[in-house]
């Protein structure tokens, strides 16, 4: 129905506008009982079977929604009726901001990707927790937390810190995201020292809650090979629960699309097929350095069954998808439970 009614329908409008519209249709088709039950009856399929624990959380499947679909936690219940196993919510910011100019949304067909700098536009924190109080319990859900773009460096911690006490008791884990290439020197904090000082301060706060939850990391794909043992050796000091990789990458080498269209489309990261493989590579490397104790989030460049099952097997506990879901539809969850339902249980890579 998505590939072959819908999807040639809303890949002939602005990608920003077919974004919106889906989010209305999902949200209407969920408001209708009928629709509601066709939707179900369609895509739903998630056996007991696939159910899962990592990082302290039963995760009703290993398949779940990536950051920057769901900003403003809008389709949480939608995105249950078609199966999702989790959905991470944000980014958030502190304040609600527009983010940048459009366009700011592209498709890269022929590549099966896309390239965004939307520049963490979201209706900010106040506003989202107002919408997840109504879905408490309903799904597990992510709390991917940012800075305001206004905000200076030197003063990120403190939006991180608001972040998280005003998510707190209505996300099951969080994640800090210090890896969008659309917000000015966002990446620098990936860096080892400041780093180290943002999550040990997220950290200490965290662990002194009634009910700490786990925080992840979220990292770029293009670090290099030092920066990812600086990773390896803040993850292990500050103690957190796992790391998240990877966001989108600002590489792009071995596109089809033409030199020019790359010029015209401009900065912003890119998603989807071509980042597949230098992911999975990061998740490998990570699940070897960390060992089995650390949780693992892979993500990026999932489109078929196949996809999710290299990222898993590569050492991931659980894996995500954005672009594979904008190309495949939601069929791409359905068709990872099943291959998952028919293959032995997959367990992490073991310590090395
Ligand atoms: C339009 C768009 C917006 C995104 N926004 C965010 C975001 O706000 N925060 C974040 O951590 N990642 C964001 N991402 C990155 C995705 O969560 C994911 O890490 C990345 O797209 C790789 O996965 P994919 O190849 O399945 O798309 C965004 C991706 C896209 C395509």
């Amino acid at each position: 129905l998505y590939k072959q009614l819908l999807q040639p329908l809303l890949f002939a409008l602005d990608a920003e506008r077919a974004h919106r519209i889906t989010f209305a249709m999902l949200k209407l088709a969920y408001a209708l009982p009928p629709a509601r039950w066709l939707l179900k009856q369609l895509y739903y399929y998630r056996p007991e079977a696939l159910a899962c624990e990592v990082a302290g959380i039963r995760f009703p499947s290993r398949v779940g929604i990536a950051a920057g679909l769901d900003k403003n936690a809008e389709i949480i219940r939608p995105l249950g009726a078609i199966g999702v196993g989790f959905v991470e919510i944000g980014t958030v910011t502190p304040r609600p901001q527009a983010g940048n100019d459009r366009p700011r949304l592209f498709r890269l067909k022929p590549d099966r990707a896309i390239i965004n700098r939307m520049g963490f536009n979201n209706e900010g924190m106040e506003a989202v927790v107002q919408r997840l109080k109504r879905h408490k319990g309903q799904l597990v859900i992510g709390g991917n937390i940012g800075k305001n773009k206004i905000t200076p460096n030197e003063q990120a911690i403190d939006d991180y810190l608001a972040c998280y006490e005003a998510l707190q008791p209505w996300v099951d884990y969080f994640v800090v995201n210090v890896s969008s290439p659309n917000t000015p020197n966002l990446r620098d904090l990936q860096e080892k020292e400041p780093l180290k000082h943002l999550l040990h301060t997220l950290q200490n706060v965290n662990l002194q809650q009634p009910s700490p939850k786990p925080i992840f990391l979220k990292i770029a794909p293009d670090l290099s090979d030092t920066q990812l043992s600086d990773i390896v050796e803040v993850v292990q000091q500050t103690g957190i629960a796992g790391v998240i990789a990877t966001n989108t990458t600002i590489s792009r080498e071995g596109l089809q699309t033409s030199p020019t269209t790359l010029t015209q489309i401009g900065a912003g990261g890119l998603s989807g097929r071509p980042l597949r493989q230098r992911a999975t590579e990061v998740i490998r490397y990570l699940r070897q350095a960390l060992g089995a104790e650390v949780a693992l989030i892979g993500v990026g460049g999932i489109h078929s069954p196949q996809d999710a099952l290299e990222k898993l097997e590569a050492g991931a506990d659980l894996v995500q998808v954005y672009t594979g879901f904008v190309y495949e539809g939601p069929m791409l969850i359905k068709q990872i439970h099943k291959a998952l339902a028919h293959t032995k249980p997959i367990q992490a890579a073991p310590a090395q």
